[in-house]
């Protein structure tokens, strides 16, 4: 099954269930939620509706929502881990609770897909919020043979997203060895003090990587075997590039560009990675071009295609600006042989110079950037 048939088919799915479809909202999250850099989940732009705001599509949503997740970009290339990737999920603000939820999304994954679930996993409790016995019930009613797993607050609680918002107990369904489904009670609001407050009304919040679910489905064993990477990886072979380009391609298309800050400078560090894989592979920095060229050309991005002229114009000045920095930055190591300079002087991260500097000295660096970070902290 292609991943556009699996999108269609998980939305069509709950439009059958009393679901309004909502497009995507932009990677870029509303002015008036500060809480992160990027939209990190389905249920960012339907916060409101959790809490005071009556939801203009009615209590049950669903969409495939795009996001981006930074936080462990030291981790992509380990085949497991995007910065980009779309979120199935379905929601209710009010309306159906855990006997409703837990029900669609078994017989999403066992009927609609097919696939068999290894075990999935609940709140085991702690000192703030009771052990989620009804999940437990509600999973051996459906299925008396299932493995239920329980586990604490750091695998089996979300959220909220940045310091505050509403959050939950969640249940977790797994598929060949992986998490591939996130169901969330929002029950909590989380304060800016840290303080769980009882929701007035109770939500459902679910989330499901669609790039995980076809990995799944198409028997791979990466993302980027899957249909959806398939086409770039032919070009750049390079699990790293195909992430950081496909981020960048969207990232610029919702109005990002790349600069010292913030949202910018995320965006900046991907095309810095991605320049940095390349130059390491002898890839040419005009397969980066080509590389773009194939993520607006996939058929699941077909509203990409309108930027590509303009995002490619980007991502080469970007690249060109960064040789030329690289390429002096370099040329002064060589001769002084200390690449601090290159932090100091060309503000290149350790990250960045653990690739181009061959036997960098890594606690001699980590302890100069100490140094460094005492000093200038002191003269401010
Ligand atoms: N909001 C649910 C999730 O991101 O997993």
């Amino acid at each position: 099954m292609k991943s556009e048939e699996i999108r269609s088919k998980f939305l069509e799915f709950f439009q059958k269930r009393g679901h309004v479809i909502v497009p995507s909202s932009s990677v870029v999250p509303d002015k008036n939620d500060l809480s992160v850099l990027f939209t990190t989940a389905g249920m960012q732009q339907f916060k409101p509706f959790y809490l005071r705001e009556k939801s203009p599509y009615g209590s049950n949503v669903a969409s495939s929502q795009k996001c981006v997740r930074t936080s462990d970009i030291e981790e992509v290339g380990d085949e497991r881990h995007l910065t980009f990737f779309e979120m199935l999920g379905n929601f209710s603000f009010g309306g159906y609770w855990k006997k409703e939820a837990i029900s669609y999304a078994h017989e999403f994954i066992t009927k609609e897909m097919g696939l068999s679930i290894d075990y999935v996993t609940i709140f085991e409790g702690d000192s703030e919020v009771f052990e989620d016995k009804e999940s437990v019930n509600i999973w051996k009613a459906i299925d008396p043979n299932l493995t239920i797993k329980k586990f604490g607050r750091e695998d089996n609680f979300w959220g909220p997203t940045g310091e505050s918002g509403p959050c939950g107990p969640t249940t977790e369904i797994y598929v060949n060895g992986i998490e591939i489904w996130n169901i969330v009670f929002n029950e909590y609001f989380k304060n800016v003090e840290g303080k769980f407050e009882k929701l007035k009304q109770t939500g459902i919040d679910t989330g499901m990587g669609l790039e995980r679910l076809t990995m799944a489905l198409q028997k791979k064993e990466t993302v980027f075997e899957t249909d959806l990477f398939k086409s770039t990886m032919q070009v750049a072979n390079s699990s790293i590039i195909a992430d950081h380009i496909r981020t960048s391609v969207f990232m610029i298309a919702d109005g990002v560009l790349p600069s010292n800050t913030d949202r910018g400078y995320v965006l900046r560090r991907l095309l810095r990675r991605a320049y940095i894989h390349a130059r390491k592979l002898k890839i040419e920095t005009e397969t980066l071009n080509a590389v773009i060229g194939k993520v607006v050309e996939h058929p699941s991005y077909k509203g990409l295609y309108a930027f590509a002229e303009n995002t490619k114009e980007i991502v080469m000045n970007e690249i060109e600006k960064f040789k030329k920095t690289l390429e002096t930055g370099l040329k002064q190591v060589k001769a002084d042989r200390d690449p601090f300079t290159l932090f100091t002087s060309f503000g290149l991260p350790l990250e960045i110079i653990k690739e181009v500097v061959p036997n960098v000295d890594e606690d001699k660096f980590k302890k100069q950037m100490e140094e460094h970070r005492k000093l200038s902290s002191s003269s401010l």
